[in-house]
């Protein structure tokens, strides 16, 4: 499943405190330059930017944060309120693969506590937002995922998958092995 994973994931665990290294050259630029167009202003293009932000990194660091305000005309205060108001920002580095779990009244009632035990145990982790010794895996909850119907659903990095039981856990952590 390569290519869900990050072309950078090097620097998924490394480069929080080191010097920024611009994100928006070369085809990233050009696909932010495409983006813009399809807006009326260039504020309206700031989510997508943060997403290409991470995408590329991992996460969406200071640095990252900065460059996307200069590019977009906003202040770097403005970007970093959006950051931080979605949870689906990194704002630092995260594992390779980042797995989060509906634990939501509904899927609860389904067994989701169960399925995060089961990936807890599975990816090594042992805890809640805490990555694996290889810095593989890292599983947290959040709240309802919009399949409640198909429980319990959990996403790892950009994919989503319903159903996941106690049981398909390894199944699923082998298709990312
Ligand atoms: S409550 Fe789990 S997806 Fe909605």
């Amino acid at each position: 499943m390569g290519g869900l994973e990050s072309p950078d994931y090097a620097s998924h665990d490394s480069g929080a405190h080191e010097p920024h290294t611009p994100v928006f050259t070369g085809a990233a630029k050009r696909e932010l330059d495409e983006l813009i167009t399809r807006y009326p202003k260039k504020m309206a293009a700031l989510l997508p930017a943060l997403w290409i932000v991470q995408r590329e990194r991992g996460w969406v660091s200071d640095g990252g944060m900065a460059e996307v305000a200069e590019l977009l005309e906003l202040t770097p205060a403005y970007v970093k309120g959006v950051v931080t108001f979605y949870t689906m920002y990194h704002q630092h580095p995260v594992a390779k693969y980042f797995i989060q779990v509906c634990t939501t009244s509904p899927c609860g009632i389904c067994g989701a506590d169960d399925v995060v035990k089961s990936l807890l145990r599975h990816t090594n982790t042992g805890e809640l937002g805490v990555p694996s010794p290889d810095g593989k895996f890292a599983v947290i909850e959040v709240e309802c995922l919009g399949a409640c119907g198909f429980a319990t659903p959990i996403m790892i990095n950009e994919e989503f998958i319903e159903s996941v039981t106690p049981e398909n856990v390894p199944a699923i952590l082998a298709r990312f092995a």
